[in-house]
């Protein structure tokens, strides 16, 4: 199955979609790695998103289509989209390629989380350099400070955007211009809402159950 997580910045998405990639061997396109790992690379392209990212603000619609028309080519047992599609015209565009394919969408979970638990998660927050797994300071700690528990690395590290200012940016572009894919997708009978603010565990177990009965 093909599913979208939907949700503002630090609803949980990219956490459960690694969840979902161990249990169901999924896999997950999340748009604002691939610009991370672009901008890294030092191409032109990604410097260009490098200080639009920052500030908080999407990039261009073409750039991310691109980025998930190469993935989706390579196939897959099943996709997880995390953080795409975040307007109107990406959904059309999403819908377009899947249709291109022979894929359907089966699922989107739109995550509810309120603002204030939101600022707390991101600017909590940080990563593991070398497998990706997800840390906060209070609800997430690694078992060893500074030690990522699934590798071992020492390579922790927090994002660039994950300040107040930018993160005031980032939920403004989220209400503007994504949160109207909750009723586009509802439209089309796609919609399943989740409540985002439990544990973990608890989350993934109701995500589950939206999937199992989807
Ligand atoms: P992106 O990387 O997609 O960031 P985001 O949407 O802001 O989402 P986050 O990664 O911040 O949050 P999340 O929901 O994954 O939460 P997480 O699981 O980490 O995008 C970054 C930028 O790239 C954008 O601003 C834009 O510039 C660009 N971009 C990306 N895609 C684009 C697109 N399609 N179009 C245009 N531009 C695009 O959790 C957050 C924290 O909370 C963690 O510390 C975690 O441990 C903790 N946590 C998670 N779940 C729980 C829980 N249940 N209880 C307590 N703590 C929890
Ligand atoms: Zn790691």
């Amino acid at each position: 199955i093909n599913i979208i997580l939907l949700g503002p910045p630090g609803a949980g998405k990219g956490t459960q979609a690694r969840r979902l990639v161990d249990e169901r061997g999924m896999v997950q396109l999340s748009t604002g790695d691939m610009l991370r790992e672009a901008r890294t690379s030092g191409t032109e392209m990604g410097q260009r998103v490098a200080e639009v990212m920052d500030r908080g603000e999407l990039v261009t619609d073409e750039i991310v289509i691109g980025l998930i028309r190469e993935k989706l080519a390579e196939g897959a047992k099943g996709f997880i989209f995390d953080g795409f599609p975040r307007t109107l015209a990406q959904a059309d565009a999403l819908g377009a390629l899947l249709d291109e394919t022979g894929m359907t969408l089966d699922a989107v979970i739109e995550m509810r989380v309120d603002d204030e638990a939101l600022v707390r998660r991101i600017t909590g927050r940080f990563t593991c350099g070398n497998c990706g797994e997800v840390y906060h300071d209070e609800t997430r700690p690694p078992a060893k400070e500074g030690v990522c528990d699934v590798c071992g690395s020492t390579d922790l590290r927090r994002r660039a955007d994950d300040n107040e200012e930018s993160l005031k940016t980032r939920l403004l572009e989220y209400y503007k211009k994504t949160s109207p894919l909750i009723g586009y997708y509802y439209a089309k009978d796609k919609l399943t809402s989740v409540d985002g603010l439990a544990e973990i565990d608890e989350v993934a177990q109701r995500i589950s159950a939206a999937l199992d009965g989807a």
